[in-house]
């Protein structure tokens, strides 16, 4: 069936604008091929957003994005913004854009790609057990929308951010939790720090409580800091993860680092609507920005899975992932997963994305 979407599209800042090029280059041939039309609207967040309008993510950008389909995004962030009060970040467009769009539930795959095996820094009889699994990541409370503030007190700074967490948004993800483990293998990992915090006490409160609904999933406690360290020493016992905010902003880099490369992986951020928010998970890179040296397959993925979760194109996402998977069995990489490997061939950002919609 013929659909049309409009797409909002997010450049953003450093390697931004030249990774969703090429992912837009593979949508549009997707249009082509299955006969549906994508209609973009580019919208200004972050560091760009900053220079142009004195505002990371002013509202009338954060409305395009609300009334669109499904946000496209890039990366936002750089050296030049660093020195901005902390409200005017680029960062805090993206938190802005996340909690306006009130997509709390973020999806961070770690899946080890057989082509890239020995790009993960892990020992080869670890990687070979596998790496399959899913960081569902609380992504619009806790410590990163608490309070944020510093105060001069006798003669010194004093800097208080507030972690807070209510049952009812606990719940909520957690319920993404036991469905994402429902449909995969069923082993739900909650992770948390409840020998220490009341906000982690709480989570895994509610986490056993909600077990009782889901009787066919395996539930486990994990402490953080454990599970940081299980991750290099057997990834091969997690399927899903679920963690708070910031808990998962730190393992899901951990997580994408053993699978190779920070530069493959995706990630989606639903709310209760079908609109999602599809971004890579890395930075903006800014010292290899404008290089054409740049990995477009972690927003080429992005792209895939907002066909999946938000359109229902799974026969389109799925031609996304196996274009991506020969173009990596043909040996063409990117700087950041080339190996010495024989028959492996450093190609830039663009050639990637060309090889990539070539497949399609
Ligand atoms: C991520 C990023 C962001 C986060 C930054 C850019 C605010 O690290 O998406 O993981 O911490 O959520
Ligand atoms: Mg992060």
């Amino acid at each position: 069936m013929n659909m049309q979407k409009n797409i909002a599209v997010i450049r953003g800042d450093g390697i931004g604008p030249e990774i969703v090029e090429q992912a837009l280059l593979v949508l549009d041939t997707i249009a082509k091929k299955y006969g549906h039309t994508f209609h973009y609207t580019d919208v200004d967040m972050g560091g760009c957003a900053i220079d142009k309008w004195g505002d990371p993510l002013p509202e009338e950008m954060l409305e395009k994005c609300k009334n669109a389909d499904s946000v496209l995004l890039g990366a936002v962030g750089g050296e030049k913004w660093n020195h901005v009060p902390g409200h005017m970040r680029p960062e805090k467009g993206l938190l802005r854009l996340r909690a306006g769009m009130g997509v709390y539930s973020n999806n961070r795959p770690a899946k080890i790609w057989k082509q890239l095996s020995e790009a993960s820094p892990l020992r080869a009889d670890i990687v070979e057990k596998g790496i399959d699994f899913i960081i569902v990541r609380e992504l619009t409370g806790g410590i990163y929308f608490g309070e944020h503030k510093t105060e001069e007190k006798e003669g010194q700074a004093i800097a208080t951010d507030i972690l807070v967490y209510s049952e009812e948004e606990i719940r909520r993800i957690g319920r993404i939790g036991f469905e994402t483990a429902r449909k995969r293998n069923k082993k739900l990992c909650s992770v948390e720090k409840s020998n220490v915090l009341d906000s982690s006490r709480l989570w895994k409160k509610v986490m056993h409580e909600l077990a009782s609904e889901y009787p066919d999933v395996e539930l486990t406690d994990m402490l953080v800091d454990n599970c940081a360290m299980q991750i290099v020493k057997n990834p091969a016992q997690f399927d899903v993860v679920v963690t708070e905010n910031m808990f998962g902003d730190i393992l899901s880099d951990e997580a994408s680092m053993i699978t190779g490369s920070i530069g493959m992986i995706p990630s989606s951020s639903m709310g209760d609507t079908k609109n999602g928010l599809y971004e890579p998970i890395h930075g903006s890179a800014p010292d290899i920005a404008g290089k054409d040296l740049a990995n477009p397959i972690g927003t080429i993925l992005s792209a895939a899975m907002m066909l999946l979760y938000s359109f229902d194109m799974k026969e389109e996402a799925t031609a996304i992932e196996n274009a991506v998977s020969e173009v990596l069995d043909e040996g063409y990489r990117t700087a950041d997963i080339m190996s010495n490997k024989k028959n492996c061939m450093q190609i830039g950002t663009k050639e990637m994305g060309i090889r990539i919609a070539d497949k399609l």
